[in-house]
């Protein structure tokens, strides 16, 4: 069949729109039509030279997050069926694997080869002439139709909007996730969050419902600080500098329980200044990325010894996406966790590198693209 589709050729060009050809799923792999795709940051990596360290294989249909409807399975597939309504698991979970089977779906083994966009058995479902076409973390969600992974799938509620559903795709669970499983924030917390974007946005929402007494958030974007305020933050600030000062002020100088970094492209200085806030056996959690073969901790490791602190990565917010997204969803609709409000724009498809400057620019909390 034909779907319409946004990828990138290669790492320094814009994204294209074409029609490409979809094979019919496979054994354990289902075809989805798409309600709606994030525009999460980490797609736009792919069109950062070097930033993968040519571990990304184009060319590659953008998109992991996403939500739709079954249209069709494979053989054997037993998670979904035709008619579900699914949220896309940015890494597919097997269930099976030592990651999965000790609680650490986030990190299955069956999401290895996320950024060469194959299917689980190597080979490929979109085709645009003779080339074959992967998809971002396995799925490709910048298409109107994609076949993926039954793994990949996680049926969820019909009466939940799909074009709201989509964020826990990503975004909400990676965010708060890094709040309350990777930094464990717990009652009481002083926490900072660098970068109030999607996954920075999702960091506020879990920190403040772990009970974080004070929750600084720091991002150059005005617009943002003002909407961390009305998710849960109880200070906003510019610069990294404002809120180790605000961290002291608060603390009597000892400083931040927890500080995790959520910006667009980690940068060495934030990670020294969150390490630098908090406070003797205090955690920094380093959420966003950076390019793949960049050393950037420096960190006088004595000081590292001497305070007992810890610096930890986090990938899907060290959760586990089976459980979680419903569990977010849950919270979605019993009123205790925002979702409508982080949806500050819906593109079409064709208005997709509208949709990424506008994100650059700093004028989305989310955008999304609606089919
Ligand atoms: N670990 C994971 O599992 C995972 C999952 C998804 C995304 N990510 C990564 O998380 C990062 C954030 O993604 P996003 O979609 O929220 O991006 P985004 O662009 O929506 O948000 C980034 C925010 O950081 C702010 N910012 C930029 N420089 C800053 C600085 N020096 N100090 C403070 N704030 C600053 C921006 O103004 C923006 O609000 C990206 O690197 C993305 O690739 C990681
Ligand atoms: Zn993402
Ligand atoms: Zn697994």
């Amino acid at each position: 069949m034909k779907t319409k589709a946004a990828f990138v050729t290669s790492e320094d060009g814009p994204w294209h729109v074409a029609e490409l050809e979809l094979d019919p799923p496979k054994e354990h792999e289902v075809l989805i039509k798409y309600a709606a795709a994030g525009l999460c940051h980490s797609d736009e990596h792919l069109r950062s030279p070097g930033f993968w360290a040519g571990t990304a294989r184009y060319p590659m249909v953008g998109g992991h997050e996403g939500a739709g409807i079954v249209q069709a399975v494979g053989e054997s597939v037993t998670r979904v069926k035709v008619g579900d309504h699914i949220v896309c698991s940015f890494i597919p979970v097997c269930g099976k694997c030592r990651f999965c089977s000790t609680g650490l779906q986030g990190l299955c083994d069956s999401g290895s080869t996320l950024m060469q966009g194959n299917l689980t058995d190597g080979t490929y479902r979109f085709h645009l002439g003779d080339e074959d076409l992967g998809g971002n973390c396995m799925l490709g969600t910048f298409s109107e139709y994609g076949v993926l992974s039954e793994y990949s799938c996680v049926p969820i509620d019909p009466d939940i909007p799909l074009d709201v559903a989509v964020l826990v795709g990503c975004g909400v669970p990676t965010g708060w996730g890094s709040a309350v499983y990777a930094a464990d924030v717990t009652p009481g917390d002083v926490v900072i969050v660098y970068g109030s974007g999607g996954i920075g946005s999702n960091a506020v929402q879990g920190a403040a419902y772990a009970g974080a007494k004070f929750l600084i958030v720091v991002d150059p974007v005005e617009g943002k600080r003002q909407f961390a305020t009305t998710i849960g933050a109880t200070h906003a600030v510019g610069t990294a500098e404002e809120a180790d000062a605000l961290a002291k002020e608060l603390t009597r100088g000892v400083g931040a329980d927890k500080a995790i970094i959520t910006t667009g492209v980690v940068q060495s200085e934030t990670i020294s200044a969150a390490f630098n806030a908090i406070r003797k056996a205090g955690t920094v959690v380093i959420t966003g990325l950076a390019g793949l073969n960049d050393i950037n901790i420096n960190i006088p490791s004595g000081q590292l010894t001497l305070e007992g602190k810890t610096i930890r990565g986090t990938l899907y917010g060290s959760g586990n996406p089976l459980w979680e997204i419903p569990m977010l969803l849950g919270l979605y609709k019993e009123g205790r966790l925002k979702l409508d409000e982080l949806v500050t724009t819906s593109y079409k498809l064709e208005d997709i590198n509208e949709g990424y400057a506008d994100m650059w620019a700093g004028k989305n909390i989310r955008g999304i693209i609606k089919f």
